[in-house]
């Protein structure tokens, strides 16, 4: 199996760089554009240069950052620049059914639980002790954050946020770009680039539309 080459250097790349090691793979690198990072260690493994540098590594690629949009832009850039390999990372404490799907790119982090008949898009985050129901349905470059409850039939399209320890009513959805803010009861569907917050989880602001 190849080695990991994780892009980007903040503190979620530590976490994916244990997530790699847990999975019993070898990371060879990080990979960050800010140049005072280069030559400095992430949990122990090198920022070797700037993320423009992937194509000289034999290696899948992870992208270990938490934001959906700019996770969004650096893959798009990578597939400009030639035919990145994207790892899917899956911790080995991780519960699923045989009817679960994962895209290449996703990182599902120790502790999560994911039913039956659920679909995991491409770069998904899954962070730690997350629980997903049935028939759920978690499109490309979503991200949700610890100790989120995700019920059955649930709708996360692109670029949804599930902030830390948030609930989510059976058959809701949350809309392209949009959030739930950390804690949130949500009962209710989110439309596209909103942010809800609370319990009941009401409007709390509008984001600009990618
Ligand atoms: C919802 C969220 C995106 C709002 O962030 P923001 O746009 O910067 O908003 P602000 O911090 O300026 O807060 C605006 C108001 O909303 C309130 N608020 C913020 N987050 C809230 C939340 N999760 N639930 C309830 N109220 C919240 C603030 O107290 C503030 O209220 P006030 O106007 O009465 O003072 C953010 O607080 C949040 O929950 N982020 C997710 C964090 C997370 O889960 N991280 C995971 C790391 S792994």
């Amino acid at each position: 199996m190849k080695p990991i080459l994780i892009i980007g250097g903040g503190g979620f790349a530590k976490e994916i760089v244990w997530l790699a090691q847990d999975c019993d793979r070898d990371v060879i690198g990080v990979l960050d554009d800010n140049p005072e990072t280069h030559g400095s260690l992430v949990q122990g493994i090198e920022v070797l240069g700037a993320v423009d540098e992937w194509t000289k590594y034999d290696a899948e690629i992870v992208i270990a950052i938490g934001n959906p949009r700019v996770r969004a832009i650096v893959a798009e850039k990578l597939e400009q620049q030639g035919k990145p390999l994207f790892a899917t990372l899956i911790h080995p404490s991780v519960r699923y059914s045989k009817t679960v799907t994962f895209e290449a790119g996703c990182m599902v982090c120790a502790g999560t639980i994911l039913t039956t008949d659920i679909s995991v898009g491409k770069h998904v985050i899954l962070n730690l002790n997350v629980t997903v129901g049935h028939e759920t349905c978690i499109s490309d470059f979503v991200t949700v954050a610890p100790m989120a409850a995700i019920s059955g039939n649930v709708k996360l399209e692109c670029y949804a946020e599930v902030g830390t320890g948030a609930s989510i009513r059976q058959g809701v959805d949350i809309g392209r770009g949009a959030m739930l803010g950390m804690g949130g009861v949500l009962t209710k569907n989110i439309p596209n680039f909103t942010i809800f917050a609370g319990n009941p989880a009401k409007k709390l602001k509008e984001l600009p539309e990618v």
